[in-house]
């Protein structure tokens, strides 16, 4: 059995810089991974199956809408395993989950087949290769373009999703102004929480606010998240992420927005943590 973990992805950044003519947007976008996440779990056997099990299962497909099987044909058309996804993380969400749980099936099966990782795998979805490599980077294109970062601090973090799915394409389709302006070319150090959160002040997510428009929720959210350093959406959202100085901090916080909002999916956690 080979397990991989597939970490929850979180845009610190998410600048939307063009579009391309086939309708896909162009991104400048820096890109790190939870301590958090789901578990992909293989196994040899002669057809190909997945069984979801874990605390977020509920409403994941266990057929061929999966990722996870579309990856594993991606990689193999005819071979056959034993699949095991364990859910922890929201989907639809914003933080990756379907395309991490994708890239960690292609890392366990490259393993359990002996067959090299695909060069290209943009065609599963433009998340998938920045979540093959999970760590610190700057993501590029439509995603396919990943410059690693290193000497990133690990950042304590909460995640909260205010338990609605926003679908991808509704809310680029409905970002107004698609030419905003990139990062700087060159970065500036980013080695401690103080730098990285002062660079963070001068950056943005350009899908905020046609998220937010789709789903008011994202804008309660960010006021519950207002103790936070950074509090910021990820991706397409709804999940949003707080940064704070320190472990105990994001525990406390994290506890409370949980007692306020019970029906919220709410988890602290560590982003970029030390391998
Ligand atoms: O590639 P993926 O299936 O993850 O993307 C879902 C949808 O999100 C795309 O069909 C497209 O409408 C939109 N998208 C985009 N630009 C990106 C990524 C996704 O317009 N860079």
């Amino acid at each position: 059995m080979i397990e991989e973990r597939a970490p929850a992805k979180i845009n610190l950044t998410l600048h939307v810089t063009g579009q391309r003519p086939d309708g896909y947007h162009l991104l400048d976008s820096l890109v790190v991974f939870a301590a958090l996440g789901d578990m992909v779990r293989v196994e040899e056997a002669e057809t190909l199956s997945l069984a979801v099990t874990g605390l977020m299962a509920a409403g994941v497909p266990d057929g061929e809408d999966n990722l996870v099987l579309q990856a594993a044909r991606f990689l193999d058309p005819v071979r056959g395993a034993r699949i095991v996804l364990e859910k922890h993380l929201p989907s639809a969400a914003g933080i990756g989950g379907g395309s991490s749980d994708a890239a960690a099936t292609l890392r366990a099966l490259s393993a359990l087949w002996g067959v090299p990782l695909p060069r290209n795998c943009l065609s599963l979805g433009a998340d998938v290769p920045m979540c093959l490599a999970p760590g610190a980077q700057r993501v590029s294109g439509i995603g396919e373009g990943a410059l690693p970062l290193s000497g990133l601090p690990s950042l304590p973090a909460v995640l909260v999703n205010p338990g609605l799915s926003v679908p991808t394409p509704d809310v680029f389709a409905a970002l107004k102004e698609k030419n905003h302006p990139p990062m700087p070319a060159r970065l500036p150090a980013l080695g401690d929480f103080g730098a990285l959160t002062r660079f963070l002040d001068t950056t943005r997510n350009d899908l905020t606010a046609p998220a937010s428009a789709q789903a008011p929720e994202i804008g309660t959210v960010l006021e519950a998240l207002e103790d936070a350093r950074i509090a910021r959406m990820s991706g397409s959202g709804a999940t949003c992420f707080g940064l704070y100085p320190d472990a105990a901090a994001a525990r406390a916080a994290a506890t409370r927005i949980g007692e306020a909002h019970p029906d919220w999916w709410v988890a602290d956690t560590t982003l970029n943590p030390a391998p």
